[in-house]
């Protein structure tokens, strides 16, 4: 095949990348997203400071550019996403308790209510743990509505929109033997056992040297699988763009028959929100990079 797209296809999968709304007049970065990628994340235009910029009063017109572009070319659409301690609105910041969680669950439902039925995959709840060997659960307003805040939202998703699959979805997880992997497998573990509705866990996958790749990703990948959810690569990039990790990083989900597809955090290297603008699989002026074509002879 000569699209990632269609080169992931050939498994059932798919091959994805996050779009931004205010890059889509760029006809050179329409071209190859459209051209190589079958899934899209709005890389910013879901969030929770995007769709609810003031408590009760939804604004979908950035997500829909999104939305609508990606379905016009025939792309499923990831949700990203919609609990999370980040990039949360002003006055969600200044929330708590009882409060905070109603509106936390007033905006699961509203975003969701928006997108019915059309979403394949929705992160619900994103970066809840902790860094570190504590194996904690991040510090956040929303922890500090009490620690069933995730499993609160998972049950309002999926009221919300039966159809979606219902994803957990973190970095610094990909690592088997790091504390937050298991403080994640051990929540997966026990929402399963008590009929918690979570579908998937998407492993974000920011690779660098502060958090490299390791091979023992492909066991965490069969592990979680085990427990009964679908697994996704959902926001890869990898420092300096090795074409051997990114081949390796293919191959381990590849080797997963649960996990339904990998999406690239961005287009080309000018386009990545991580300072260095190494990490990804096209170069600025749009030309492939050695880690393009190895993902695609992975696939
Ligand atoms: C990032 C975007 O790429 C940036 O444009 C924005 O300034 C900050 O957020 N984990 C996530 C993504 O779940 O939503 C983040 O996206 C990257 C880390």
């Amino acid at each position: 095949e000569s699209t990632l797209g269609a080169a992931a296809a050939q498994s059932g999968r798919y091959f994805g990348t996050a779009i931004a709304s205010g890059r889509l007049g760029d006809s050179t970065y329409t071209s190859i997203a459209n051209r190589e990628f079958n899934s899209v994340t709005a890389e910013n235009e879901m969030k929770i400071d995007a769709t609810e910029p003031q408590r009760g009063q939804f604004n979908f017109a950035a997500a829909d550019r999104v939305f609508n572009w990606a379905v016009q070319n025939g792309k499923q659409v990831r949700g990203h996403t919609l609990a999370w301690h980040s990039q949360q609105p002003g006055w969600m910041q200044n929330l708590s308790g009882g409060t905070l969680r109603q509106a936390m669950n007033d905006h699961i439902k509203g975003v969701m209510a928006h997108y019915k039925g059309k979403i394949a995959q929705w992160d619900v709840v994103n970066e809840a743990f902790a860094d570190g060997s504590s194996g904690a659960r991040r510090d956040s307003n929303l922890q500090r509505t009490g620690n069933d805040w995730i499993e609160d939202a998972f049950r309002t998703a999926r009221a919300a929109d039966p159809a979606a699959k219902l994803c957990y979805n973190d970095y610094n997880v990909e690592n088997w033997t790091w504390a937050k992997t298991q403080a994640m497998y051990n929540m997966v573990k026990d929402f399963k056992q008590r009929g918690v509705p979570i579908d998937c866990v998407g492993f974000q996958s920011h690779f660098n040297s502060g958090s490299p790749y390791n091979s023992n990703f492909r066991t965490t990948l069969q592990n979680f699988a085990a427990l009964g959810v679908d697994v996704a690569v959902t926001e890869l990039d990898i420092q300096g763009a090795p074409a051997t990790t990114y081949a390796d990083v293919t191959k381990d989900c590849l080797a997963v028959p649960r996990c339904l597809g990998i999406t690239v955090w961005g287009v080309r290297d000018t386009d990545s929100w991580r300072p260095e603008h190494t990490p990804l699989l096209f170069n600025g002026d749009g030309s492939k990079k050695p880690a393009y074509t190895a993902v695609l002879n992975a696939l």
